[in-house]
Formats: structure tokens, sequence, C-alpha cells
């Protein structure tokens, strides 16, 4: 039996990195938590520990870049938790892309996912508000990519710079429903999709993995890497009531890269 006094918030991406650490977090929080991933698998494992520390979770699995998929997977939310209040959208790619490689196929997929993502997940959250009768809140992944350009990342940062553009637009166009709309933008955060892209800087110099993650600590104003955690503090006021007179903006949590 749900628990019918309890928010319920959906996280794309949720089954690894940030949107993991996000759904941990937010369950803290108190609230009911859909872990919703293509990886059903991963999604399982997480609700799964959620449930095993007290919380209340359940695994959805979802393409985030089909838009029925995710109207399917809100709705199967809604009637399982019982509500929907916050929905975070989180999942995301994020390919290293010099310019002269940028494949048609590679655009496709980054934007479908990043910003195709960003958009049925913001539509299906408005149709559960609506049709539960209240507001809500939108909380979406841009980046520091987001913010200011960075080599290889015309693709990558593309996709955030049109999410922190979407959230400002969806802010000034959803106010009226009672629903806010707000981004944040992760530095560099210890998650396998940045594992991936050390091992590669590495690689590619021929050096040792560590000296891959040095590269990135070089820009960061507090000299360390974020941890999934840091993020998920940020998404946390971005999901309490302690933020509802904040809408239309994009939160930067980076160890000071861009100020
Ligand atoms: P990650 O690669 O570790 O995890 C991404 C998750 O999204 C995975 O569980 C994956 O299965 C899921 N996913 C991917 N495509 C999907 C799809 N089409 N439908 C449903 N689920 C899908 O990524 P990470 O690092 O945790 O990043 C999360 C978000 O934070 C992304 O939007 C990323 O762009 C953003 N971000 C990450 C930064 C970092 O340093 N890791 C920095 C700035 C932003």
């Amino acid at each position: 039996m749900t628990d019918k006094t309890k928010r319920v918030a959906f996280v794309t991406g949720g089954a690894q990195g940030i949107g993991k650490a996000i759904c941990e977090r937010l369950s803290n929080d108190g609230l009911k938590i859909a872990v919703a991933d293509f990886n059903e698998a991963g999604a399982k494992e997480v609700a799964n520990e959620i449930n095993a520390h007290g919380g209340e979770a359940i695994a959805v699995k979802v393409d985030v870049s089909d838009r029925d998929n995710v109207f399917a997977a809100v709705a199967e939310t809604v009637e399982k938790l019982g509500g929907f209040d916050v929905i975070v959208n989180n999942a995301g790619l994020g390919p290293q892309t010099p310019l002269e490689s940028i494949t048609y196929e590679t655009y496709r997929k980054v934007f479908d996912v990043n910003v195709g993502g960003t958009l049925w997940g913001i539509q299906a959250a408005i149709k559960a508000f609506k049709d539960l009768g209240h507001g809500g809140k939108i909380i979406n992944a841009s980046s520091q990519a987001g913010q200011e350009g960075n080599p290889g990342l015309a693709v990558y940062g593309g996709t955030k710079f049109a999410i922190r553009g979407i959230t400002q637009t969806a802010a000034k166009e959803l106010a009226p429903l009672d629903i806010t709309v707000n981004a944040y933008c992760p530095g560099i955060v210890k998650t396998p999709m940045m594992m991936d892209i050390a091992q590669k800087t590495a690689d590619e110099a021929g050096k040792p993995f560590d000296w891959g993650m040095e590269q990135f600590s070089q820009n960061i104003t507090l000299k360390r890497l974020s941890e999934p955690e840091d993020v998920a503090a940020c998404v946390s006021y971005l999901a309490s009531k302690d933020s509802d007179y904040m809408t239309g903006q994009a939160l930067i949590i980076d160890g000071g890269m861009v100020f």
C-alpha cells in the first residue's frame, strides 16, 4: 500500500551515476521514487536498494528519446505510486566529438536523447500535473558545458545550451499552471560517463588513467572532481518546497569552473 502523504519524483537515467545519487537523496528527503532508465536491471537494483533502506521506489523502463514511451512511463508511475510531483530529466549522453568527426548519426542520437528526452519529459509531466489537478517541479540536467564552449563538445554542449533555453521558456510558459522549471549544471562528476572520457584522454596521450583524471581537476577552483552526491544535494533543493520562489534558473554546481 503506497503512502499517499509522500510526494512522487520521477528520475530519468536513475540507474547509475548522478541519477542514482538523485534517487537516493530524494528518497532520503521523503519522496517516493520512480527510477526511470532504459537499463532496466540497473534501475531495479537502485529501486531495490531504496526499498531495502525503508524508502519506496519502483523501476520503470523508459527510452527518453521516444515520446510515447515517456508518456507511458509517467502514466505507469502515477498508477503505481499514486501521484506525480517532481520530474528530473537527468538521462543524457556525453560523447566527445571533435568538430570534424561529427557524424549525422551522433548529432541525431545525442540531440534525440538529451534535448528530445527533456522535451518529452516536460510534456508528460505537464499532462500528469494537469490530470492530478496541481502544479509541480520540473528539473533539467544542463551542464557547465551548457554555460561555455569546450573543445570536443560542440554536439553535447549544444544540447546543454538548448536545455537551458528550454528551461527558461518552459518556466515562463508554465508559471500559470503553478509549475516551476529549473536546471542544474554539474561540472566534472565522478560517474561512468566521466570515467570513460578520462580513460580515452589518457589512452590518447599514452598515459595512465589517473593522469586522465588529473587533467580534469586543473580547471576546477576547488581542485577536486565532483561526487554525484554534490549534484544530488543541489537537485534536492530544487525538488524541495524551499525553492518554490525560484524558476527559470540554472544552478551551477561545478567546484568553481564558471564564474
Ligand atoms: P551516466 O552515463 O553515468 O548515466 C546516464 C544514465 O542515463 C544511464 O543509467 C543510462 O542508462 C541512462 N540513459 C542514457 N540514455 C537513455 C535513454 N535514451 N533513456 C533512458 N535512460 C537513458 O551519466 P551521468 O554522468 O550520471 O550524467 C547524468 C546527467 O548529468 C546527464 O544529462 C549528463 O549530461 C549530465 N552531466 C554530467 C556530468 C558529469 O561530469 N558526469 C557533467 C555535467 C552534466
